[in-house]
């Protein structure tokens, strides 16, 4: 009796895991997407690796958070400065308003991604400083590191394009001081002054300038910095802390090219370099 219904379930079980890997394989067959998640979540680091080495993660969650709870914003927000004449206010200023007030945890959303917006910035220095920190700027991730000093300016950037948004006197004149700020730079400021306020004064221009940079162009520069920034890190391997005998800054000992073309298409191990002399 036992038996049969230990038989029955293992036949219920077999039928279950069928039904769960049908779509999986179906998948992995015609994309080779599994297999590229299996590898990104199951490949091997370093056995030092710690708490530090999470901040990369934060900051990606945090610019999660920005990006899930803008889209929600800009299902009601509305970036036009015209002014209601019913209420004295501008198109944009109430529709912040209609966001905090009246929608079910429109506070929240809108609460979020203010807040948020900071704790990205603070977790973009945390990391950053980590990995200045750990020397993991030092060859061969120069160009991870270069990636991310355009990370942290364009995630600077929407900060300020943001900044503008809710129309009201704060941001309008914070607004002010920084387009002043960046028209005095030599030679390119007045330019840029000029392209950043979409005219002479600041006005409805700028504000649509300014969504438009803050939703769509620097947020999909991001995600695309941060797909390219993820490669490398998974191509590269993470950084033992300096205290480790692995540490940044010894032996890179990547397999050299054995077809002469090495550091065009394929890298050179800067190791087999020195050891051939080509170097002293
Ligand atoms: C949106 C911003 C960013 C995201 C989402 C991000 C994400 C990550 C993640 C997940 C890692 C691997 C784990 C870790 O080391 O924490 C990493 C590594 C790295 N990041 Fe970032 N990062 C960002 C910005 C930056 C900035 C501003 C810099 C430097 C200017 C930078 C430079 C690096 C470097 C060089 C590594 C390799 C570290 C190593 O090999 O140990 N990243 N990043």
């Amino acid at each position: 009796m036992a038996v049969t219904t230990r038989t029955r379930k293992s036949a219920r079980r077999r039928q279950l895991e069928a039904a769960i890997n049908y779509p999986i394989d179906w998948l992995e067959e015609r994309s080779g997407l599994i297999g590229g998640l299996r590898y990104f979540l199951f490949r091997k680091v370093p056995g030092d690796t710690n708490w530090f080495h999470t901040l990369g993660s934060a900051t990606l969650t945090a610019f999660l958070v920005q990006a899930l709870t803008g889209v929600i914003l800009a299902m009601y927000y509305q970036p036009d400065a015209t002014v209601n004449p019913a209420t004295g206010t501008s198109a944009a200023y109430g529709s912040i308003q209609h966001i905090t007030n009246d929608l079910t945890l429109g506070w929240l959303v809108r609460g979020m991604h203010k807040w948020g917006a900071s704790v990205f910035i603070i977790l973009l220095f945390f990391h950053m400083a980590r990995v200045f920190l750990f020397g993991a700027y030092k060859y061969p991730r120069e160009l991870n590191w270069i990636i991310g000093v355009t990370l942290l300016v364009f995630g600077m950037l929407e900060g300020f394009t943001g900044y503008l948004l809710p129309w009201d006197q704060t941001a309008y004149w914070a607004t002010v001081v920084g387009i002043n700020l960046n028209g005095t730079a030599p030679i390119l400021g007045p330019f840029l002054a000029d392209f950043l306020r979409g005219g002479a004064e600041i006005g409805g221009d700028t504000l649509s300038r300014f969504y438009s940079l803050h939703m769509l162009l620097l947020p999909g520069a991001i995600f695309a910095l941060i797909g390219l920034h993820l490669y490398l890190v998974i191509r590269l391997g993470v950084t033992s802390p300096p205290w480790s005998r692995e540490a940044a800054g010894t032996d890179w000992n990547e397999k050299p090219s054995e077809n002469g073309r090495s550091g065009l298409t394929q890298p050179s191990g800067r190791s087999a370099w020195r050891r051939n002399g080509a170097d002293t």
